[in-house]
């Protein structure tokens, strides 16, 4: 049976970070929200021209649009498996969409991994990411340095910073979490599915926790 896994956790929590890793691990497609605006964003296409500005303000994307992109994301082969489901959903309407749509396909979420981390640790993590515009591999300039400063070491592109990680977008982001996205922790947790993983940990460490959560 196909497994849906959500990964929950506020900007900057390490879900991209650990959703790279436990993807391949578990043989499952990761379905990032955030990278799939991105890359409409850098294709000049009509849905990336009407995120952009939500995006850069640090806000969500209206919740219609965002639920019909990730249903027929979760529509194509790689999903048959299920998949690993990072930034979405995060209002109460995404997530009762998700159940719907699951629902319909005689499936459900297996597991809700909340990555907790303090507000402080996210500014300084959001403030050092680097990512790579080929691959989407994300590195920190401390915590999780490439090789050579600026350069991935899966593909040699050069690194670049996200527009919405200025500290006045990321602050407007963590607010928007706290409004919007951290009522899902009581409504997973009533379910029965929330397992909440200390996202402050080592990255290695980090994903040992999820792994032995999840699996
Ligand atoms: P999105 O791309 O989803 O951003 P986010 O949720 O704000 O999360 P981030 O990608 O910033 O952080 P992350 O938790 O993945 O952390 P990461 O692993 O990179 O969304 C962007 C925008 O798109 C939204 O603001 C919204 O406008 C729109 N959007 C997306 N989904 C939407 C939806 N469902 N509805 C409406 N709008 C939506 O790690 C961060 C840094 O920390 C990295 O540098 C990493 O190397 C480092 N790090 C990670 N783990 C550790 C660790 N354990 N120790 C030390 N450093 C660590």
């Amino acid at each position: 049976m196909a497994k849906y896994i959500v990964l929950l956790g506020p900007p900057g929590a390490g879900k991209g970070t650990q959703a790279q890793i436990i993807s391949k691990t578990m043989n499952l497609a990761h379905i990032s929200s955030g990278d799939i605006f991105r890359e409409n964003l850098k294709n000049e296409t009509e849905l990336g021209k009407l995120a952009k500005g939500f995006m850069n303000r640090g806000e969500l994307v209206p919740d219609d649009v965002t639920i019909a992109m990730i249903r027929d994301r979760l529509k194509r082969p790689d999903c048959v498996q299920g998949a690993l489901l990072d930034g979405f959903p995060r209002t109460p309407a995404q997530a009762q969409a998700l159940g719907e749509m699951l629902a319909e396909w005689n499936a459900k979420i297996d597991s809700v991994p909340y990555i907790s981390v303090p507000a402080q640790v996210l500014i300084e993590r959001l403030s050092g990411r680097w990512s790579c515009p080929t691959c989407g591999f994300v590195y920190h300039e401390v915590f999780n340095a490439p090789k050579q400063a600026g350069v991935c070491d899966k593909d040699g592109a050069a690194l670049y910073q996200r527009e919405d990680d200025k500290s006045e977008t990321v602050k407007r982001r963590i607010d928007v979490y706290v409004e919007q996205t951290s009522p899902l922790i009581a409504f997973y947790q009533e379910a029965g599915v929330l397992v909440e993983v200390d996202g402050i940990l080592p990255i290695e460490q980090v994903t040992e926790e999820l792994l032995a959560a999840i699996l």
